[in-house]
């Protein structure tokens, strides 16, 4: 049980580097392995899932090294991967799993993975069964892991995404760069396209239409190794971007964030609430980065529905805080995905949403909240449900009333933040400045 912090006296205040980006550390570690020569990678996430990813690929035979947030990749080409002697270890991440899934498929070895409890609940046929069409042998146990996989030769496929997933459609990116011939994979809304961006910095040819949604994957490419700064992680960035806005008189700084706009979704989100970020020092090259300034802010209710999930889906638990502060009555609907992430996330923030006398109800994919309501605090036991993203929601919801609560499972921070209880500390301890 971790204490969580009290009410801040006079606000958050201070500058924050937050950690590297997890999406784009997860493939920086892959696609530097199946390139030729050396990547280095900058500011790389040092979390478990991302140590999850960097393990993965060393019992796959790919030389790695890493001092610090410095990872150097001695790249074996897309050929060049080794059988492990074991299963590999996915531990907590989906990312880690479903996108080596799609590579191992066209390998010519046998893989079997497995997870922790978390991970073997989630839904895993998403990705095996379009493998599948392209020629994979994947055995899944009854849709879950452990998953063996059995490379084959894989081909082509023309393949209309059945859910919005960054996750499945880079799985079959990666399965469709090893295919015999050009294919199509068709999303139902644009999700994070950073397999697309980064694959092509390696020096493949993945071409995104102007629809936005139709990708088209040329097959073998020569893959050579880049140097990467990794942009601070926008999912990460966002508990602080929520934190200032809702503890009042507060104003922080945010260095260096990733804002790709498949990415920025909260952003958007805030700023239609009356929320106050103000983006400085804009830097283009490469994936798009800007330190962001939040200030406290009065909010305004929202209705936000599918089509503009994608953007927002790992920051929903903290719009359904923002609109559990705002002078009105919020709908979230569309997120039914969010009851296969790492726990159930509308179940776990109803249920300790309702612990704080939020006041709020379950719908099956999503939730409506009134925030106009003051918050009668029922219980003082919160519970992270095992989650990095619910623990940290949690731990800003506390900020926000005037006594003490006990977080279970706070350790699960250190999925994606192990720093997050220490920099949230620093921006409480520092003096008021205009
Ligand atoms: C991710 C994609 C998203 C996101 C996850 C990271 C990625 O998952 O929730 O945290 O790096 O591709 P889904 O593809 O399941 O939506």
């Amino acid at each position: 049980m971790k204490e969580l912090t009290h009410k801040p006296l006079s606000g958050l205040h201070g500058e924050l580097s937050v950690p590297g980006d997890k999406s784009i550390s997860h493939r920086g570690i892959m696609f530097g392995a199946i390139s030729h020569g050396q990547t280095i990678l900058h500011h790389f996430l040092t979390a478990e899932d991302c140590l999850s990813t960097l393990k993965a690929f060393q019992q796959l035979g790919v030389p790695i090294k890493r001092t610090g947030e410095t990872v150097v990749i001695d790249g074996v080409g897309l050929h060049g991967l080794k059988k492990p002697d074991k299963p590999l270890d996915m531990g907590n991440s989906g990312t880690t799993t479903r996108l080596i899934m799609g590579l191992l498929a066209g390998q010519n070895f046998e893989t079997t993975l497995f997870g922790d409890a978390s991970l073997s609940k989630r839904p895993m046929k998403r990705v095996s069964e379009p493998l599948a069409e392209m020629g994979a042998d994947i055995c899944v146990t009854e849709g879950h892991l452990p998953a063996r996989i059995h490379g084959k030769k894989l081909h082509a496929i023309d393949y209309h995404l059945r859910v919005a997933s960054a996750q499945v459609k880079s799985a079959l990116i990666l399965a469709a760069i090893q295919a015999d011939k050009p294919s199509i994979l068709v999303e139902q809304l644009p999700t994070r396209n950073h397999t697309e961006k980064m694959l092509n910095a390696f020096g493949a040819a993945v071409e995104t239409l102007p629809d936005g949604v139709t990708i088209q994957v040329n097959p073998q490419p020569k893959l050579n190794g880049i140097e990467l700064t990794v942009p601070g992680d926008m999912s990460s960035a966002a508990f602080f971007l929520v934190a200032a806005t809702l503890v009042p008189n507060s104003k922080l700084i945010l260095k260096n964030v990733g804002v790709n706009e498949t990415r920025t979704g909260l952003l958007k989100i805030l700023k239609q609430m009356g929320g106050r970020v103000v983006e400085r020092h804009r830097d283009e090259s490469g994936e798009p980065t800007a330190d962001l300034i939040v200030s406290s802010a009065a909010l305004k209710p929202i209705e936000i529905g599918a089509a503009e999930i994608p953007a927002v889906i790992d920051e929903l638990p903290l719009v359904a805080l923002l609109a559990a502060k705002a002078n009105g009555v919020s709908r979230i609907t569309g997120a039914g995905e969010l009851r296969v992430k790492e726990t159930d996330r509308i179940a776990a923030v109803v249920q300790e949403f309702t612990k704080l006398g939020i006041t709020i109800r379950e719908l099956p994919d999503g939730f409506v909240i009134d925030g106009s309501q003051p918050w009668q605090v029922k219980k003082h036991q919160l519970d992270s449900h095992g989650d990095h993203r619910i623990g940290m929601t949690l731990a800003i919801a506390s900020l926000l009333v005037d006594t003490s609560f006990q977080l279970a499972g706070a350790e699960s921070v250190n999925i994606s933040y192990p720093e997050f209880f220490d920099d949230l500390e620093s921006v409480m301890n520092v003096e008021s400045y205009s």
